[in-house]
């Protein structure tokens, strides 16, 4: 019999969803009993991830019937959500009102990443779907929450996941300004497994375009969730990009800096943030997107000319920034090691 402890999936088709079952395909305390799919109940998981045969073959997606049945007979420690944001928090509260003590949740869409509804609403324009779940979730990325949340927790976006994690330990350390300027460059995966004009693969491949200059909604999720972390005003100025590549996120973040610190100050700053991190490095040069790509890692360098500091931050969206977040969070909650199932190096050379 297994000693892993089972755990549930929602929108199991999705990219996202992939990556989490490939984790837990060899995690070592973690199982996917049930994974649901609204489009694809009774088809094979190995249908949609033929890359998970022979792991999971026999395996078939369930109906959310038989998840919310299974939280509410107490067969899963915890659901997994990778439905889009403004279906999920519904979903979720029908999950909760089934479930017993301890179950737990961690939510990959942007549902739970807003301390209120209304907050929420001025982002994505549409209602919430349970407001009075909001104060049940936290949403933070794990390295910069060391107690453990009470509940359930809202992974930050992809895009959030590189900037916090540059930009919160020198607004903690009182080493910049509270403007910060973000260019980052992301993948194809991170808009999801369904086609649009600047998915496909004539538009971006060997292509490379800025979108939403300003305006991306990642914008004020950022401000929000590094003010909360560092007690620290952040004004932040991002032009998202669309890669030729697959998967990964590069992030430059650049400002002024506050005083005046060397490139020594900067890493010294980054590396006491993350020295006890399994997953977050400082390294001396501008990291590459083929060091982390395929890996739960991320890689931070900084450098200055004494007035303007700049870092470099890179991840894999689908891991780090998604799915790989999400089940560090998810071994946290359910106190088992924090690596287990995340401490395959990158794949390097895609
Ligand atoms: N892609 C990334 O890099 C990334 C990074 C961070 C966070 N996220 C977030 O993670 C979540 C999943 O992203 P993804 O890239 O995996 O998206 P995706 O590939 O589009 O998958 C989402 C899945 O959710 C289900 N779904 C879609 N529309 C639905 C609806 N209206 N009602 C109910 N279920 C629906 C579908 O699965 P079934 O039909 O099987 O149920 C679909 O395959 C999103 O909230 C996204 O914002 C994505």
């Amino acid at each position: 019999m297994s000693t892993r402890l089972p755990v549930g999936v929602l929108g199991g088709t999705g990219y996202v969803a992939g990556e989490i079952l490939r984790l837990l395909a060899a995690h070592p305390g973690l199982e996917p009993a049930i994974v649901a799919s609204d489009s694809q109940a009774g088809a094979p998981l190995t249908g949609a991830f033929p890359t998970l045969f022979p792991r999971l073959e026999g395996q078939a997606f369930a109906s959310r019937d038989d998840l919310t049945a299974a939280v509410a007979d107490g067969r899963l420690a915890g659901v997994f959500s990778a439905a889009p944001h403004g279906v999920s928090a519904a979903m979720l509260d029908a999950l909760l009102t089934a479930a017993p003590a301890g179950f737990r949740i961690v939510d990959v869409s942007a549902d739970f990443r807003y301390p209120s509804a209304a907050a929420f609403e001025a982002v994505y324009g549409m209602p919430h779907g349970a407001p009075g779940r909001i104060s049940d979730f936290r949403c933070a990325v794990p390295e910069h929450l060391p107690d453990l949340p009470p509940g359930h927790v809202g992974h930050p976006g992809c895009f959030a996941t590189a900037m916090l994690l540059g930009i919160v330990p020198l607004l903690r350390a009182g080493l910049i300004e509270s403007d910060v300027f973000a260019s980052g460059i992301t993948g194809s995966t991170g808009s999801g497994r369904g086609l649009k004009d600047t998915t496909h693969h004539p538009e971006r491949h060997a292509n490379l375009f800025a979108y939403k200059p300003l305006a991306h909604r990642h914008s004020p999720e950022v401000e929000g969730l590094a003010q909360a972390a560092a007690d620290a005003r952040l004004r932040l100025h991002f032009v998202p990009h669309s890669g030729p590549f697959a998967r990964g996120i590069e992030m430059t973040l650049q400002g002024r800096c506050a005083g005046s610190p060397d490139a020594a100050d900067l890493t010294a700053a980054l590396t006491r943030a993350y020295e006890a991190s399994p997953f977050v490095h400082v390294t001396s040069a501008p990291p590459r997107l083929k060091d982390v790509v395929g890996s739960n890692q991320a890689r931070l360098a900084a450098a200055t000319d004494g007035t303007t500091w700049t870092v470099s931050v890179v991840i894999d969206n689908l891991l780090k920034g998604a799915a790989g977040g999400a089940v560090q969070w998810m071994n946290r909650l359910l106190d088992l090691e924090e690596t287990a199932g995340l401490d395959a190096p990158a794949a390097g050379w895609l």
